[in-house]
């Protein structure tokens, strides 16, 4: 039973849950001096313990996905450990992730083994010498080596995200280089729109397209559009019979955006997030550190729902507290 409902009638079994703001990448419309620390915020991560109980408490609000994100998920040196305790003791029916691909090529087998069950991958440009100007590493060849090593252990479940990006992947050539790459590669490739935040506003301003230029390259080349049941997220995904991957798009600006919400957040520090541009951002750190603060921490999350905006009001140039995505994993 999902437990977790807003006064709108959506529910969230879904959540993304930030295990550092660490990344080592430097994608320009993130991170382009690369992570520094947030001054003035001490707080360290959380320990994997907490991530623990708190995996606990949201198996029993009904919690059936937890994706873990960044920063950069893998940097953390116990995250192998983390995602081992998350499959083995925390009763969540599916653990993803969402990473940049750093040692892709190296961690999959592993991946594979701990029972991961699913896969996001930042691939902004599958030309190598844009991949390196956007993210600051030339790494694309082995993201794409890491890749081929998970589809050989037949993992399901690999999505790839890019940044649409003016001038840089927003053209038709760009449009048919990822197609080809997804026509007999099973994988959901989806454009995520351009999202402002607190920290790159002028950078917003010059590179913000609008995804309709990928709807409408979709939609004049035989791509059909995919309905889904009502639990489905906020993408739109797109099917060609002479595809083995799908196509997407996330459009946050759209009209309709937010009333297919499905997850919350948890920051990498203990707050709960219950949206990305929203201005609330209570801790639940302080209910994390016995096993018996168990009900008082399903109480509080609960509580805290009902608080719940309606839309996130970033047409109106409202970013809320988010400075960059590096706190929230996007
Ligand atoms: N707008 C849109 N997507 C972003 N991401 C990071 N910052 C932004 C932004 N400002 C993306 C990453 C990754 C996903 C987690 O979020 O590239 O694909």
């Amino acid at each position: 039973m999902n437990k977790l409902k807003d006064t709108f009638g959506r529910k969230f079994p879904y959540i993304r849950l930030s295990i550092t703001d660490i990344c080592n990448y430097k994608c320009t419309y993130c991170l382009p001096q690369g992570y520094k620390k947030t001054p003035g915020d001490m707080r360290s991560f959380m320990t994997a313990e907490e991530i623990s109980r708190l995996t606990k408490a949201l198996a029993e609000l009904g919690v059936c996905k937890i994706r873990l994100t960044g920063g950069e998920p893998t940097v953390r040196k116990d995250f192998f450990d983390i995602l081992k305790d998350m499959k083995q003791n925390s009763n969540i029916p599916k653990i993803t992730m969402t990473t940049n691909g750093y040692r892709l090529d190296k961690i999959a087998k592993q991946l594979h083994e701990v029972g991961l069950d699913g896969i996001n991958i930042s691939i902004d440009s599958l030309n190598r010498e844009t991949f390196k100007k956007l993210t600051g590493h030339d790494r694309l060849p082995e993201i794409l080596e890491g890749i081929k090593i998970l589809q050989k252990l037949n993992f399901k479940n690999i999505k790839v995200n890019a940044v649409l990006l003016r001038g840089i992947n927003d053209s038709h050539k760009e449009f048919e280089k990822f197609g080809n790459f997804i026509k007999d590669n099973k994988i959901d490739f989806r454009f995520i729109e351009l999202m402002q935040t607190g920290d790159n506003l002028d950078y917003f301003k010059k590179n913000h397209v609008s995804s309709k230029i990928f709807k409408d390259y979709l939609e004049k080349n035989n791509w059909v559009y995919q309905t889904y049941g009502k639990d489905a997220g906020p993408a739109l995904n797109f099917i060609h019979p002479e595809y083995k991957g799908k196509f997407g798009l996330i459009a946050p600006y759209s009209k309709d955006f937010c009333k297919t919400c499905n997850s919350l957040r948890v920051t990498s520090r203990g707050d709960l997030r219950l949206c990305l541009f929203g201005n609330t951002g209570i801790s639940i750190r302080h209910l994390l550190q016995n096993n018996d603060q168990k009900e008082e921490l399903i109480d509080l999350i609960t509580k805290q729902l009902h608080l719940k905006k309606e839309s996130h009001y970033l047409e109106l140039g409202d970013t809320g507290i988010t400075k960059n995505l590096s706190t929230t994993g996007g």
